[in-house]
């Protein structure tokens, strides 16, 4: 910094005994030209932004001194550029159904009850992983990961490790006792790299030292020796060219492309990038392997949506059956999908270290090493070409998805499959073909995040839609209105729309945000402020609930009544905040007909409902809360003929002196499913959750901030089992979803190492950043017949909401370029961060420095 600060007072010089009138700020500018030059390789990258953002303050600082002094009359829509954000305190509403006028009082499904852990979580006395005390002879574990994006592994040597304080040991490949081989899905991973590394962040060996300080310094000085390997593919652009596909690719097609486009008025083609998520849980990666000595067990705690998964990787690992190994998990602070597969990597990890010393280990992961080993949201690129007629109405979309898998498959297959599905977003579409490409690249392999790939194919359409709109010089309203999803419509995998809410959603939202006044207001407020101005949109959503592998739709439960009369409930599902065991003791307690305090869920774990899916895609409500049921149900009916006299207690004594078992197991598939590709036929989905978003934003053109004025938001949920935990996951999911589509920006080195590793260099949603005024409603009086109570899924159906902001962001952007003079379409990526708000705004500012030529230079930091 102190060279250049004297520099500026060089050629602040300049500008002494100038006058403060409007020639004096290009002059000002120039000098902060050559004051802060920034080479287009600059650590930081961002030049263009860096520079117009230097040159756009001394712009409002020249206008609020003007303004003081009163020299030159500011001219009123310029004072924008000095005024302060509008601020109130925020406020919201959460508007929900009352139970039905009878139900019995003790009955708790459709009741707002508190979250089961709620108290505990805040008091800081709930039990995760971590928070488990050591057990004796505990080791600690210290990872050692590729420095390498695509590299032989010459040498991995562990001697100076070894001789550091509190080491026990080193492991690596050869200390697997079982298959080194590994993956959730296919077998294309290994427990450590053998021969090769195909990404940074991958794991090598492992250090087990007495403490976690001593593990991750010796970890430290392992000496790995590497030798380049090539291709190194590190974004969708470089697996494209390299063709570095996994296969086979998944095509869904549907009517005659050609001759719709043929036919269409107009034809837009464009191409658009939404990039990846960090997980951020607020419990990292962690898991505590205890060996018992006897017949190969071993008993697992770790934080994980996947118990079977983590059961059964460690097995193939260790070479034992999977009968010798139990995985036991009371809660996550957070999973979003994060540790519905990569926590194996871990897991398996520990396992093999703990049965090389026979004695227990534990890690948890670093936020840093988190965020480097553990894979995000695939980021996507998507290239379409849309046919429409002149009144707005969508005649053809064909679109090649492309996704960022990272090195190894993982759940890839499957995000890249839902985001064809989601590809229509809510509009029926003649003629449709959507090609997804899993691209292969050598970074951490990506997996699950909420939406699951569902907003990435939802963001394309609900932009090539908003581009529709402007070129036929249609309202956004009028052109999503009348290409909307309508009972009885079939989407493009051909797949009929039954108790299609999301008309109901859209209507009652536009309301309850008084849509139409507040466009008129926003475009007032527009028409008289040129560098702060306020956008406001609206987007639908609909997203399909079942796994897309279909044999997942399964789920299982195991319920105990003891002879006190109090009951324990286990099933597949596991409890990561989102409120599942709260639900389920809703279930058992409407099927048993007892109150939830004599109900209890203590934790999940295989070796009591075994062989269960991921708790994931946001149908562990619908499939376990039907497995309870079931289990609830047999043991009613074992009860019943105890049930003339006497209270509940009574009747279980009764039915146990009778010698008549109290435990019953439930299982559950959903019916009805099966979709095929090739024919492009069957129902992918058991059902489709509905809702609809308002937003309205104010940004600063000059600085590319913004702040969300306010939401609303109209979801259906069914019959809600819990309106208190359902508004939470909404409320939750949108604020997760404005990170995703406005903040949170992953920052790689072209050589694929993660620069953004920790919360001072990747944004995520504050505070500040919930909506100020925030109203969620619950849709009435749509129960679903296809889940449970007639309720619906909730956890990632609302996230895409928030691509409302985002839309309401460009909305505002299309004023301020209109100031400008510019028309017509343009591009905008997700996330829409302030560089890319305030680049967009184009102006005098933006337009002083030319954006370096592509390829003459080495960039600082890359886009996946
Ligand atoms: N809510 C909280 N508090 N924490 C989480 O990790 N994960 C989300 C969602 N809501 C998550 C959450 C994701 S990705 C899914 S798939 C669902 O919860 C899974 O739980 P469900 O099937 O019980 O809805
Ligand atoms: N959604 C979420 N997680 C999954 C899915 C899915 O469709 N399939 C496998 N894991
Ligand atoms: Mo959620 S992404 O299906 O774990």
């Amino acid at each position: 910094m102190a060279p250049t600060s004297i520099m500026a007072c060089n050629t602040a010089n300049r500008l002494i005994g100038l006058k403060w009138d409007n020639d004096l700020l290009p002059e000002a500018c120039s000098c902060l030209e050559d004051d802060l030059p920034l080479p287009p390789s600059v650590p930081g990258g961002m030049v263009e932004f860096r520079r117009t953002l230097t040159t756009s303050f001394l712009f409002k600082f020249f206008l609020s001194v003007q303004q003081r002094l009163n020299l030159k009359d500011v001219p009123p829509p310029y004072r924008s550029a000095c005024s302060l954000y509008h601020r109130e305190p925020p406020h919201g509403a959460q508007m929900y159904q009352e139970v039905p006028e009878g139900q019995a009082r003790e009955d708790a499904v459709g009741r707002p009850i508190m979250h089961l852990s709620a108290l505990k979580q805040v008091t800081g006395e709930a039990v995760y992983t971590d928070d488990m005390p050591p057990i004796q002879g505990e080791l600690y574990l210290g990872l050692v990961l590729s420095k390498k994006a695509h590299a032989k592994i010459v040498s991995i040597d562990p001697s100076e490790a070894l001789k550091m304080p509190g080491v026990e040991t080193f492991v690596s490949a050869e200390d697997v006792p079982g298959s080194n081989i590994t993956g959730p899905v296919v077998l294309d991973e290994e427990v450590f790299a053998s021969e090769k590394v195909t990404c940074v962040g991958q794991v090598v060996g492992a250090v087990l030292a007495d403490t976690q300080a001593h593990a991750q310094r010796a970890a430290k000085a392992v000496v790995v020796q590497y030798e380049d390997l090539e291709p190194k593919i590190i974004t969708i652009e470089d697996a494209i060219l390299h063709q570095s596909f996994f296969h086979p690719i998944n095509k869904i097609e549907k009517g005659n492309l050609e001759e719709a486009f043929e036919r269409s008025d107009q034809i837009i083609e464009g191409e658009l990038r939404i990039g990846g998520q960090e997980h951020f849980y607020l419990e990292t990666c962690a898991a505590i392997v205890v060996p018992h000595g006897e017949d190969g067990e071993m008993e697992i705690f770790c934080s994980t949506q996947n118990p079977t998964k983590t059961q059964m990787l460690a097995a193939k690992a260790l070479g034992v059956p999977a009968n010798r190994v139990v995985c036991r998990m009371k809660r996550m602070g957070g999973g979003f999908g994060g540790k519905e597969t990569r926590t194996c990597v871990i897991s398996s990890v520990c396992a093999v270290a703990a049965h090389k010393v026979r004695r227990p280990v534990r890690i948890m992961l670093d936020r840093d090493e988190d965020m480097v080993i553990t894979g995000t949201r695939h980021p996507f690129l998507g290239r379409y070409k849309v046919g429409f007629m002149s009144d707005g109405r969508v005649l053809a979309l064909d679109i090649s998805l492309y996704s960022n898998a990272g090195n190894s498959l993982d759940l890839s297959r499957g995000v890249t499959d839902r985001a064809l599905f989601h590809s229509d977003s809510v509009y029926t579409i003649p003629n449709v073909r959507a090609v997804g490409y899993t691209c292969k690249t050598n970074t951490a392999s990506n997996t699950a995040f909420r939406g699951f790939g569902g907003p990435q194919g939802l963001f394309f359409a609900e932009s090539w839609i908003s581009d529709v709109a402007t070129k036929c010089g249609i309202s956004q309203l009028t052109v999503r209105e009348i290409n909307m999803n309508k009972e009885g419509d079939l989407t493009h995998y051909n797949m009929k729309l039954e108790r299609c809410q999301v008309q109901r959603c859209w209507e009652e939202c536009l309301k309850q945000s008084d849509f139409h006044t507040r466009r008129r207001q926003v475009d007032r407020f527009n028409g008289e402020n040129r560098w702060k101005k306020r956008g406001l949109a609206a987007i639908p959503t609909k997203f399909g609930i079942s796994f897309t592998s279909t044999f997942l739709n399964q789920a299982g439960a195991l319920v105990h009544v003891y002879t006190d009369g109090s009951v324990l409930v286990t099933h597949g599902g596991t409890e990561m905040g989102q409120g599942l065991h709260t639900k389920m003791v809703q279930v058992a307690c409407r099927a048993l007909k007892i109150p939830t305090s004599r109900i209890h869920i203590s934790e999940t774990s295989t070796n009591t409902v075994p062989n269960t899916s991921p708790t994931a895609a946001s149908a562990s409500s619908d499939l376990n809360g039907m497995a309870v049921k079931i289990a609830c149900e047999t043991i009613l009916q074992r009860l019943e003929p105890y049930m003339g006299k006497g209270s509940w207690d009574d009747w279980v004594r009764a039915a146990y002196f009778d010698r008549v078992g109290l435990s019953a197991t439930g299982f559950y598939r959903t019916p009805g499913l099966a979709y095929d590709m090739e024919k492009n036929e069957g129902r992918p989905f058991n059902y489709f959750c509905y809702g609809a978003a308002v937003s309205e934003v104010e940004i600063d053109c000059l600085t590319g901030d913004h702040t969300v004025l306010r939401t609303d938001i109209v979801m259906d949920v069914g019959d809600s089992l819990n309106p208190a935990i359902d508004i939470g996951q909404i409320e939750g999911a949108f604020v997760q979803g404005c990170g995703l589509f406005t903040m949170e920006e992953q920052v790689y080195s072209p050589e694929g190492v993660l620069y953004s590793r920790g919360p001072g260099m990747y944004k995520i949603p504050g505070f500040a950043d919930i909506p100020i005024h925030f109203n969620v409603s619950l849709l009435r009086g749509a129960p679903n017949d296809k889940a449970i109570f007639s309720s619906k899924a909730v956890g990632e159906p609302p996230l895409f909401l928030a691509s409302s902001v985002f839309f309401a962001i460009k909305d505002a952007i299309y004023s301020a370029r209109a100031d400008a003079g510019l028309k017509g379409t343009f591009r905008l990526d997700s996330p829409a961060t302030a560089e890319c708000i305030r680049m967009a705004c184009e102006d005098q500012f933006t337009a002083q420095f030319p954006a370096a030529e592509p390829g003459s230079f080495k960039p600082w930091a890359i886009k996946l």
